[in-house]
């Protein structure tokens, strides 16, 4: 297969059945935006162009996107013919496929496109159809194949009466075009349809009619294409995404007691023999260490960093927080804007006061320290080497190494064990 692909990505909805402000493409799966994993997937294609339509929004789109993509606006919501008629425009010098993915479907797969592409350039197909076969379809355009089993068109769910609905395959949405046939039959598409747009999936019906090659590649898989047009499929896809990143930790050696309700972050690292215990949530691009205990219970935000057998155990926080070798907080703590070293205990209720009420201060713990039950450490402050606190003890100064500081606020016990 001799690959000459130019891609186009579909972004510029609303997204109306989200009933959000958000822009559909930027509502998050697994801690990231749809967009994000649609434009992976592309950038893993290696296409020669990509260009990207956006419209609602297109400002804060824009942002998701790299500056090898091009950008068209589309003004109007015309329709998704009317997007790919536009995006056309700036692949002008172009002659080959053209891959059209749309923004809300994020769960596609490389090795499916592949398989796509492989079977459109392999038999020079006009238009090649990524199809899927769905027990009860709903919102989805239906194939319509003639008495030889040849797809002839789509028809739109809303358009369809009760016996096309009753059509079990459906059409993803993923389609791969020969240029110039596209460019042909995108001329001769009208809005004579419900919702007035116009269908890129109209472009079949066309092309059939004029005997162009039209075919179909069948997905294994119909959930991996499932596009996102609501909250409630938005939850679904979250937890087959959720599930594929659970798989590949415990693939690599990590144990989930239980993935349902276990969430980790796109990007997150966790090393081998790490064990997370249920009712854990594992921000984005939180970094864990082998032979690490987290959980159950336990909430690590962004910038957590942890070294090897680290535990944090129920009902604990963690945010922007760097943890040393064999450190142990096992019981409710809050630990922000942190810094510990190894073998620090953190006991039951420990607190970083990070926030004054207008800027964020850091906590310094250093290596063996040992923070009794209930410290609230007030930042910016540094607890030295080896250094203990008393249970409840509000900390507003920095302890030095090897000292002891209890009481409210705490003060340094001397060596006959009173506050100096
Ligand atoms: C579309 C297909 C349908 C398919 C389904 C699969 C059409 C007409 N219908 O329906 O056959 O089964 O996807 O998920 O193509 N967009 C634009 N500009 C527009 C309209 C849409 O850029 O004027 C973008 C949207 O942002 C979205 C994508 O195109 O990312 C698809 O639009 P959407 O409204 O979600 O189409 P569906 O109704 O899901
Ligand atoms: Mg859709």
């Amino acid at each position: 297969m001799k690959k000459n692909l130019a891609v186009i990505i579909l972004a510029a909805g609303k997204g109306e059945r989200m009933k959000s402000s958000t822009p559909k493409v930027l509502h998050n799966l697994c801690a990231r935006p749809l967009l994000a994993y649609v434009l992976d997937l592309t950038s893993s294609l290696k296409p020669k162009k990509t260009v990207a339509v956006l419209g609602y929004k297109h400002e804060v789109v824009r942002k998701e996107l790299t500056k090898d993509i091009s950008v068209v606006i589309q003004k109007k919501l015309l329709g998704t013919a009317d997007a790919v008629k536009l995006a056309l425009s700036k692949l002008k010098g172009f002659k080959g496929t053209v891959l059209v993915l749309y923004g809300d479907t994020p769960l596609l797969r490389k090795e499916t496109v592949d398989k796509l592409l492989k079977y459109h350039i392999d038999n020079s197909v006009d238009a090649t159809l990524l199809t899927g076969k769905m027990n009860k379809p709903k919102g989805y355009g239906r194939i319509f194949r003639d008495k030889y089993f040849n797809i002839s068109r789509i028809i739109e769910e809303k358009d369809a009466d009760d016996f096309d609905k009753d059509i079990l395959e459906v059409n993803t949405g993923i389609i791969c075009f020969k240029k110039d046939s596209l460019e042909k039959a995108l001329k001769k598409v009208r809005p004579n349809n419900r919702k007035k747009e116009y269908y890129l999936t109209d472009t079949i019906g066309i092309l059939y009619k004029e005997g162009k090659l039209v075919d179909g590649v069948k997905i294994d898989d119909v959930k991996e294409a499932m596009g996102i047009n609501s909250h409630l499929e938005l939850a679904m896809a979250n937890s087959i995404m959720q599930l594929r990143i659970n798989e590949k930790f415990m693939l690599s050696g990590v144990t989930i007691v239980d993935t349902a309700s276990t969430f980790i972050g796109y990007g997150s690292k966790i090393g081998q023999d790490s064990v997370i215990y249920p009712f854990t949530v594992i921000e984005r691009g939180v970094k864990i260490g082998k032979h690490c205990s987290i959980g159950p219970f336990a909430h690590l935000r962004k910038g957590t960093d942890l070294a090897d057998n680290v535990t944090l155990g129920n009902f604990i926080e963690t945010t922007r927080t760097k943890i040393g070798a064999n450190t142990f907080a096992k019981h409710f703590s809050y630990i922000g804007d942190a810094r510990l070293g190894a073998r620090v205990n953190i006991g039951a209720g420990t607190v970083t006061a990070n926030f004054d009420g207008s800027s964020k201060h850091n906590t310094i713990i250093k290596d063996d320290a040992m923070i009794g039950s209930d410290t609230v450490l007030v930042a910016p402050v540094r607890v030295g080497r080896h250094s203990k606190t008393g249970a409840g003890a509000v900390v507003i100064k920095d302890i030095p190494d090897k000292k002891v500081a209890v009481g409210v606020p705490a003060k340094i016990l001397n060596k006959r064990g009173r506050n100096g």
